[in-house]
């Protein structure tokens, strides 16, 4: 390229980053000015890479795509711009972040997708991974009774059935508006076939895995190689874009029947797992009403169970709605003690009552009802911390008749899609099936694996989410869109197991009580209690001093963590302009039109 040009692009690039970062244009001319030194203003060869650029916040009038990897938010904006509508967007994005995304996107695992279109009309798809039929309630316990380490989070055992691919025909069936499924899955067969750069951050997450990837496989996957992997580097995999291929030209029978299951069975076979042909022929998606519920004027719409996402995150609203969180102010120690206490009690109560509804009857209604979860905050003590020993489950009424990654994406009729979608852990349970090309999940560990014994992120079960065959693992999930006065508002969601539903419910708080922006509130740092243990979980640097202070001298013992959640969320304005406001705790970009 000859050197003008690539100053001029060089220019473009650090420009963009410039803006995104908020620097002054002195330090980008210093920039310029030393890439020239750099390169002795001779011609030499064009960089292999010069990185993605990143946008952390997006305002677009039309249609917005705010994802994990900023290939895939630009895969999902083609199609809103050629005129699908924000499903359609969706379906694309999941399997492109299936490519891009190793880590946490997936057709080896599941999710949930929840939908209000411009008119109202709301919907809500579960396409959680189910038990095998061979799963049995003592599956990871040793002939003590003790769980086995790890046996539920690595390797074959761990998976459960994948349901992505029969979400996404589902969804594509139910809502498409373009009605070519090849124009949704085809950009994800090209980032396969062709390969896409890694960031840094995703090239420091494949080698961490290296040791785990060489233990869990029965055959070297694409994702191993002898040198470290580095930023810029070109992922290409050929064995995914077949099977890419096959869902492709052959739908359902593309990955539940045919190559690639017997591919899937084979290295069940091969790593002592138990998914049969079977299991896949068995298992579908599930339409569900979506669950709606009110906070100080807004509508809230969120999933139902499997996930325990909305349930908790309606229950945590309601909890809060008669304090004044506003005038406590954003990160108070007031706002904060409600919150958590709030917490508090409705992770016991998930604990206690939440599973898969297909198999245990849950309380949904008794659980979501005001009035309950007022009552359950009648013990509040507006001085102290309530230790979590002295709080159990209450008994709502029965029911009389109930490493993630998350997207949002609005189109420009104002149909909205949220959606989350796992393979739990980071890379799932490691093992990529050989000659598919795809990560297995390691969904398996959701479930209560022996109740009172916490799984993977410290959360506890009992009867309502035991294994059983068939059955879909308890999730935290809880992608949301917002309503106010029949408009759109927003559309939220985020990663990071237990803490996903403190981590909406904040976004919500934060927009509504302490009139934050989007962007703002997303990049603001953020806390979780989740009953047990009985902590106050936070981001390092996050409240400030004097919160802090006075949270412990209520009685809250306070534990500093890494990062909670990894929030992309979208907020329609009054003039209609849609903000996408994509975490800058990954990689995550907004893109629009
Ligand atoms: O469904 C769930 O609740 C978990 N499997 C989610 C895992 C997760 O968020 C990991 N990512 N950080």
């Amino acid at each position: 390229m000859p050197l003008f040009q690539r100053l001029i692009q060089r220019f473009m690039y650090l420009e963009k980053q410039r803006k995104q970062a908020g620097m002054k244009r002195i330090l980008l001319l210093i920039g310029t000015t030393l890439f020239m030194a750099s390169i002795g203003c001779k011609q030499s060869p064009a960089p292999a890479w010069e990185g993605y650029s990143i946008n952390k916040v997006a305002e677009e009038k039309q249609g917005m795509v705010v994802c994990a990897h900023p290939a895939a938010s630009q895969v999902g904006t083609d199609v809103l711009k050629a005129g699908g509508n924000a499903v359609d967007a969706a379906i694309a994005v999941q399997f492109a972040l299936a490519v891009v995304y190793p880590v946490a996107g997936n057709i080896g695992g599941g999710g949930f997708m929840v939908i209000r279109q411009a008119d109202g009309h709301t919907d809500a798809l579960d396409y959680r991974e189910k038990a095998p039929a061979a799963a049995g309630r003592d599956m990871y316990l040793d002939s003590t009774g003790a769980v086995i380490p790890g046996l539920s989070l690595n390797g074959h055992l761990a998976s459960g059935v994948p349901g992505s691919v029969d979400g996404m025909l589902e969804a594509f069936a139910r809502y498409s508006q373009l009605k070519d499924f090849n124009k949704l899955i085809q950009p994800a067969i090209d980032l396969a076939e062709q390969g896409f750069h890694l960031t840094e951050r995703q090239a420091k997450n494949l080698n961490s895995a290296q040791e785990s990837f060489i233990k869990y496989n029965t055959k070297k996957p694409v994702f191993v190689r002898d040198s470290a992997w580095k930023e810029g580097d070109l992922l290409i995999q050929p064995d995914l874009a077949q099977t890419l291929i096959r869902i492709r030209d052959q739908g359902r029978d593309g990955f539940y029947a045919g190559k690639t299951a017997d591919l899937i069975v084979a290295e069940m076979q091969a790593g002592h797992g138990i998914i049969t042909h079977q299991d896949l022929q068995d298992y579908h998606a599930q339409w569900r009403d979506a669950l709606v519920g009110d906070y100080r004027g807004y509508q809230v719409i969120t999933m139902p169970p499997s996930s325990s996402g909305g349930v908790a995150l309606l229950q945590l609203l309601e909890s809060v709605e008669t304090f004044p969180l506003a005038d406590y102010g954003f990160h108070s120690t007031e706002a904060v003690h409600v919150m958590a206490e709030a917490e508090r009690r409705v992770y016991a109560d998930r604990a206690e009552h939440l599973g898969d509804m297909d198999f245990y009857p849950v309380p949904i209604e008794g659980m979501i009802d005001p009035a309950y979860n007022q009552a359950r905050m009648k013990d509040f003590d507006p001085a102290h911390a309530t230790p979590s020993d002295a709080i159990s489950a209450g008994t709502p009424a029965a029911k009389e008749s109930e490493q993630t990654t998350h997207f949002s994406v609005v189109d420009k009729d104002g149909n909205a899609v949220s959606v989350t979608t796992t393979i739990n852990g980071g890379y799932g349970c490691k093992t990529v099936v050989s000659g598919a090309g795809f990560l297995l999940n390691n969904e398996m560990d959701d479930f209560s694996s022996k109740p009172g014994v916490p799984n993977m992120f410290g959360l506890v079960g009992g009867e309502a989410n035991a294994i059983q065959p068939g059955k879909r693992m308890l999730s935290s999930m809880t992608p949301s869109i917002v309503a106010k006065d029949g408009k759109l508002f927003m559309v939220v969601g985020s990663p990071g197991g237990s803490t996903i539903i403190t981590s909406v419910f904040q976004m919500i708080v934060d927009v509504i009580d302490f009139g934050m922006t989007m962007d703002a509130s997303v990049q603001s740092s953020r806390f979780h209690h989740q009953w047990k243990p009985d902590f106050i979980f936070l981001e390092p640097d996050s409240l400030p001093a004097a919160t802090m202070q006075g949270l412990r001298a209520m009685g809250y013992e306070l534990n500093i963590r890494g990062n909670i959640g990894r929030v992309d969320a979208i907020l329609r304005q009054p003039d209609g302009t849609l903000v996408g406001a994509a975490d800058t705790r990954g990689d995550d970009h907004a893109e629009g039109y």
